[in-house]
This record gives structure tokens, C-alpha cells and sequence, in this order.
């Protein structure tokens, strides 16, 4: 089993990134692969809502400049997905949300390849916005029929330079239940694959009409 984890700060080593390893370090403990891609370090422009990746059908983002069609495969094959940002402005960091709005609506658009994938989200913050960050990031698992674990608080770590995360106590424990129940989940749906509901077919109302 793998999970893929999406470390949305421009830091390779700053406090997200240490909070995902928190995480990685039980997974691969418990014998489950994890790779983490750095999506905030890098240029990532945001969705142009034309519309082609439900059109085409071809599971693709028609912006390709940059690593959301590739990283999008990855996490198509992986068993579960773990999604990371730093609070900027008591929310998402702009490049992981212009990723996560793109990586989300081809994947959604394209017969729901996260349907049932174990997902989590993972938020680094200085001191105010945690709370509504981690409820941002929850919205793309939620929507996309994921099977999301949870820990013995939300999933935030405290923290201003890189590294100070290490000396937030509760939420290094917060990072290592993660990781165990999500573990604990991914064997579980292992288990459970004959098992799974049918997907239904979409009822897509604005309001309007
Ligand atoms: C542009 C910007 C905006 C930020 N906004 C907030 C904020 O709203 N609330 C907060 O507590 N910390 C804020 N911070 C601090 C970061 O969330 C905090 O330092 C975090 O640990 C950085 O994670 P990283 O080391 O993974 O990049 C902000 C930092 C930056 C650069």
C-alpha cells in the first residue's frame, strides 16, 4: 500500500513538511510506502474553469506547464492521499490551493478516481487560522467520497520557523494517532474492497431551474 502526501509550503523542510514525516514515520512503520511531493516550492498557476478535463475526458488538466497532471497519476495509484499547507492568511497557501482546486476537478470530473481512497489533511500554523484551514482542506476529501481518519484533536501543529513544530508536544501526538488510524484504515478498506457501495449517479442542481 502507498500514500502520497502533498506538501503545500514552499519549505522542503519547514514545519508542514515536518508534520507530514510525524505522519510518514508511522505509516512506514507500519509497513505502508509514503512519498511526499513538494507542490508549494513550485509555480502553479490556478484553475481557468474551461471546462476541457470534463470534456475530454482524458483525466487531464488542459494547463501543462507544470507537475498537476503528473502528481495527479500519482495519486490516482496511490491507496491514500494526504493533503498539507501552511496557514497563510488564515487559510490555504495560494500555490497548494491553485493546485488542489485543479488536481481535485479532474480527478472529480473524470468518474471520481479518489472515490474511496483514505485522504487527510495536515495544517502548519503559526498561532490563529488552523481551525479553518484543516475545515478548507477537509472540503476536497468530503467531496470526493474519501475515507478520512482522524486523530485525538484536529490535524494542526504549531509552529513560526522551521522546526519549531518539533516542540509542539500535543501536536506531534496529533501527527502520530494520524498516522496509526489512517494505517489502521487503509488495512481496513484492503479488507473491505468486495464489499464496496456502487457509485450513484450524480444529481447536479444550481438552484436556477
Ligand atoms: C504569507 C504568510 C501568511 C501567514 N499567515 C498566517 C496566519 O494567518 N496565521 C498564522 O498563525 N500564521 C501565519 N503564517 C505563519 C505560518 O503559517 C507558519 O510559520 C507555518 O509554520 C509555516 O509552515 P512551513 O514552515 O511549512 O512553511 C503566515 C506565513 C506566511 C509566509
Amino acid at each position: 500500500m502507498k500514500v502520497i502526501a502533498l506538501n503545500g509550503s514552499p519549505h522542503r523542510s519547514g514545519n508542514t513538511a515536518y508534520a507530514l514525516n510525524v505522519v510518514g514515520k508511522v505509516l512506514r512503520g507500519e509497513g505502508i510506502d509514503f512519498e511526499i511531493v513538494e507542490i508549494g516550492g513550485t509555480q502553479i498557476r490556478g484553475c481557468l474553469a474551461c471546462g476541457q478535463c470534463a470534456k475530454r475526458q482524458d483525466g487531464k488538466c488542459s494547463t501543462t506547464s507544470d507537475l498537476v497532471n503528473d502528481t495527479l497519476l500519482k495519486m490516482k495509484e496511490a491507496d491514500g492521499i494526504l493533503i498539507a499547507s501552511p496557514v497563510y492568511y488564515s487559510g490555504i497557501a495560494g500555490t497548494m490551493k491553485c493546485f488542489l482546486d485543479r488536481a481535485f476537478y479532474v480527478a472529480s470530473a473524470n468518474g471520481g478516481w479518489f472515490r474511496h481512497k483514505v485522504g487527510a489533511s495536515v495544517v502548519a500554523v503559526r498561532r490563529s487560522g488552523g481551525s479553518m484551514t484543516f475545515d478548507s482542506l477537509n472540503h476536497y476529501l468530503s467531496l470526493s467520497e474519501m475515507l478520512v481518519p482522524t486523530a485525538n484533536y484536529w490535524n494542526i501543529i504549531h509552529g513560526r520557523a522551521a522546526g519549531e513544530a518539533s516542540q509542539d508536544a500535543e501536536g506531534n501526538q496529533v501527527m502520530e494517532v494520524l498516522g496509526s488510524n489512517m494505517a489502521w484504515l487503509l488495512r481496513m478498506r484492503e479488507q473491505g474492497h468486495n464489499t464496496e457501495p456502487h457509485a450513484v449517479e450524480k444529481v447536479f442542481t444550481n438552484f436556477v431551474r
